[in-house]
């Protein structure tokens, strides 16, 4: 088993010790803005998760809660004025947002140097063209996760279930930074089985309970499930039928408890780095 919750541990654990740090040379924490707008119940767990997550790391957590009523020029103002605020090193805006606010104009006016999310066309480029800055949480987070297991990605041939620009496609281009040979499966895809039976990494980022099968697992692979659904009876469960799925794959991650913390621990890790960059910019 892949422990998502004690890799995140020792992360967090990093990450604070950089905090203190940082917080010395910068006479001030590091910031990080976490804005909601509306009242999803899920975004409100994971907001309040992360806004715990980085008081304890000792990041400065600035909380922006608004009305599912927010016009699209409010929020936008908002972000405007965190690109300002000298205190905010990085901004999260969490999606998904009330109809009628347009997602990606949002990301688009987040300062790439505070995106935290990674989700600004600006660090999503960086990162196609082998220059990662900002990387997205939940595929740093597999990418970290495998490298503490000791798991080389290099030539290892790679499946990625699910094509959003969230998990799916940044999953890819981290998977081809790490040297894997990778295929992406979507919505167009004629035979999911096929691509997922010959894949020694999986990850699987559907949003569909159970939806890869145990039995299509090759013997020995390394599965990453980054869903987060409920099945029939309520209980939370990823993409991949867990127990059969184990019994053949060589790594596997839990849910709960696996890409969950680890998305929290490299949002964190993101704060810091972004701290660290306006301190002293990068050379790309
Ligand atoms: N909604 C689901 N996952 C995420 C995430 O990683 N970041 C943000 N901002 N919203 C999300």
């Amino acid at each position: 088993m892949l422990d998502g919750k004690a890799v995140a541990a020792k992360v967090r654990a990093e990450v604070a010790v950089r905090a203190a740090e940082l917080s010395v040379k910068l006479g001030r924490r590091p910031g990080l803005a976490v804005v909601q707008v509306g009242e999803d119940p899920a975004s409100g767990v994971y907001v309040r998760n992360k806004r715990k997550a980085a008081a304890e790391t000792g990041i400065a957590s600035f909380a922006y809660d608004l009305p599912a009523t927010t016009s699209e020029a409010e929020l936008l103002a908002l972000v405007g004025r965190l690109n300002r605020d000298e205190r905010v090193d990085g901004i999260l805006v969490q999606l998904p947002l009330p109809a009628g606010l347009d997602a990606t104009r949002v990301m688009d006016a987040i300062d790439p140097a505070k995106d935290v999310d990674g989700f600004h066309p600006v660090n999503t480029g960086l990162l196609a063209q082998k220059r990662p800055a900002l990387r997205p949480c939940t595929p740093h987070g597999v990418i970290r996760l495998a490298a503490e297991y000791g798991i080389a990605l290099r030539g290892l041939k790679a499946t990625v279930v699910g094509a959003s620009n969230i998990v799916g496609r940044p999953m890819a281009l981290e998977l081809l930074l790490a040297g894997a040979t990778v295929t992406v499966c979507h919505t167009g895809t004629r035979d999911v089985r096929a691509e997922v039976e010959r894949a020694e990494v999986l990850v699987a980022a559907v949003g569909r309970a159970h939806f890869i099968r145990g039995e299509w697992i090759k013997p020995g692979a390394a599965v990453f499930d980054v869903g987060i659904n409920h099945d029939s009876s309520g209980k939370l469960v990823g993409d991949v039928e867990y127990r059969p799925a184990a019994e053949r794959a060589g790594w596997i991650t839990p849910v709960p408890g696996g890409l969950g913390p680890m998305t929290i621990a490299m949002l964190l890790s993101n704060a810091i780095e972004a701290a660290a960059r306006r301190e002293r910019p990068p050379e790309n």
